[in-house]
């Protein structure tokens, strides 16, 4: 069956672009959906064509910060130059909470997610794909390997080695400097430098001791940066799909600034979680509301958070469009599309304590402000949980760490805390006195999701017994409580 091209621009429920109605079992059948045609016109067209379609198209990468991927793979391009020395990255970490959309596409889809990283290392010049995502995405990682099995012996891939990762639960795995940690076999520690000026197994001069790299003989001899170009998995999905339909077709959803369609997860206080394929455009309250159900009966929406990356959004936001400049417009930002819903019956200070400590606990500790300045905040926060601190202590403590978080920092982590502290503060001012000792349960207020099956969110509790030193303990943790 052809997938259809003529999918109306607003909310659809249960239609698909990347993510299939049903699940793409062989190459066969994904051929008998059009798949690979991609491919083969990007091959026919060279490199500079297969970019200025992707620029056309306009696509902006699905991994949380929408940068324009023709731009990124342009840039790429010209740093790998004709040595092919190159990696393309698929960054399959999917590790924001609320999130739940690059499994169902590497398990359901796996062949348009490889056939969008195939385009990209001709085009950028890459003799290697490798394929990062979590050792416990045990269902994605069973349908990639047989995905890759497939292609390898139909000969699609010939002149690319495709390799899997299969990496630690770390929140850090998904930031893409650790992810190439990770996969040169280290632990999860951003560096100093993009992937396009210090890729992968490099012998170039490097800034920064996590930047390490394997100069024992027998280890990496290429003399160069070797760029790697990392972009999310349903970036690569969106790539396939515009060199297979064309840009004026990707262009027929969305707005000028954010064209195509997104994969959303609709999570917390709501009749039922899902994650569905819309076209971006659409309002925040229609998939809450169409798509989730809504509110849970006799309550109303007080909050919206779009993972830890955003400021959070309030009740007066739910009619911004979901794009990268509608919700800008409201101070939030898309993210990674992944929405969590507090309804009138929670306490900002529980989703303030949530989300501080999972960013604290996540924190590697290469600069210290960030591990010291969430630990900080979060450690507050709990103490208010637990009526034992007052709110002008309270205050006194984030205003002090907010201003100094971020100093030094490698990575966006520390500001991540710094936006989603402040818009809190702001946005519901009253709740830090109204919240009352041991009132509400604080764990519940981030899903770190495992699965969304029948309305129904699969939690990892794991995260709440998680600590600061990544070790992990029989029951949730307490910061400042042993
Ligand atoms: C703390 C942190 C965690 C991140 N986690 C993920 C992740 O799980 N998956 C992902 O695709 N990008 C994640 N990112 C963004 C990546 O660093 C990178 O921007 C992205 O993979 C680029 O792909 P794109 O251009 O296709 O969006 C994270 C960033 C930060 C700062
Ligand atoms: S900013 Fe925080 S999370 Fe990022 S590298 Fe530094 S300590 Fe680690």
């Amino acid at each position: 069956m052809t997938q259809s091209l003529a999918k109306p621009r607003a909310l659809t429920v249960a239609t698909s672009w990347a993510l299939p109605d049903r699940p793409v079992r062989d190459l066969r059948q994904f051929r008998t959906q059009g798949g690979m045609t991609g491919l083969h016109k990007a091959l026919s067209i060279g490199a500079d064509a297969t970019i200025d379609e992707v620029d056309q198209a306009g696509i902006r990468g699905r991994g949380g910060a929408g940068f324009p991927t023709g731009r990124k793979w342009r840039s790429l391009r010209e740093a790998i130059g004709d040595d092919d020395a190159g990696f393309v990255v698929i960054n399959g970490a999917e590790g924001e909470p609320g999130t739940f959309k690059d499994r169902p596409l590497l398990r359901d889809n796996p062949f348009l997610v490889l056939e969008g990283a195939l385009i990209a290392a001709h085009t950028i010049g890459a003799g290697r794909i490798v394929v990062a995502t979590k050792a416990r995405f045990d269902s994605a990682l069973a349908s990639v390997r047989a995905a890759i099995a497939e292609l390898e012996t139909s000969g699609l891939a010939d002149g690319v080695a495709i390799e899997v990762i299969e990496g630690p639960d770390s929140y850090l795995f998904g930031e893409e400097t650790a992810l190439l940690e990770v996969i040169e076999g280290e632990d999860p520690l951003p560096r100093n430098l993009a992937p396009y000026e210090y890729g992968l197994f490099t012998t170039s001069p490097q800034l920064g001791w996590s930047a390490g790299s394997d100069h024992s003989p027998g280890g990496p001899t290429i003399e160069s940066a070797n760029p790697a170009l990392v972009n999310n998995v349903e970036t690569y999905a969106h790539v396939a799909l515009v060199m297979r339909h064309g840009a004026d077709w990707y262009r027929t959803m969305g707005t000028d600034e954010s064209p195509g369609p997104t994969i959303v997860t609709i999570t917390g206080d709501v009749q039922r979680s899902v994650y569905a394929e819309v076209a971006l455009g659409i309002t925040l309250r229609t998939v809450i509301d169409d798509l989730a159900g809504g509110p849970r009966v006799g309550r109303s929406v007080k909050a919206v958070m779009s993972g830890v990356s955003n400021r959070i959004l309030s009740a007066e936001d739910l009619d911004a469009p979901l794009s990268y400049e509608g919700l800008a417009g409201v101070g939030g930002g898309l993210g990674s599309a992944g929405f969590i819903v507090f309804d009138d019956s929670r306490n900002m200070i529980d989703v303030a304590y949530a989300a501080l400590r999972f960013l604290h606990v996540e924190s590697c500790g290469q600069c210290n402000p960030c591990k010291t300045g969430t630990g900080a905040m979060a450690t507050a926060l709990e103490d208010v949980v637990f009526g034992e601190k007052t709110i002008d202590e309270l205050m006194r403590i984030l205003v002090r760490s907010v201003s100094t978080v971020t100093d030094g920092s490698r990575c966006y982590l520390p500001t991540q805390s710094q936006l989603l502290i402040t818009s809190i503060f702001e946005r519901f001012p009253l709740d830090a006195h109204e919240r009352r000792a041991r009132s509400g349960d604080p764990w519940s207020a981030l899903p770190k999701l495992v699965d969304i099956r029948d309305g129904i969110a699969v939690l990892d509790d794991r995260a709440s017994h998680k600590r600061p030193d990544w070790s992990i303990a029989e029951s949730p943790v307490w910061l400042g409580r042993r």
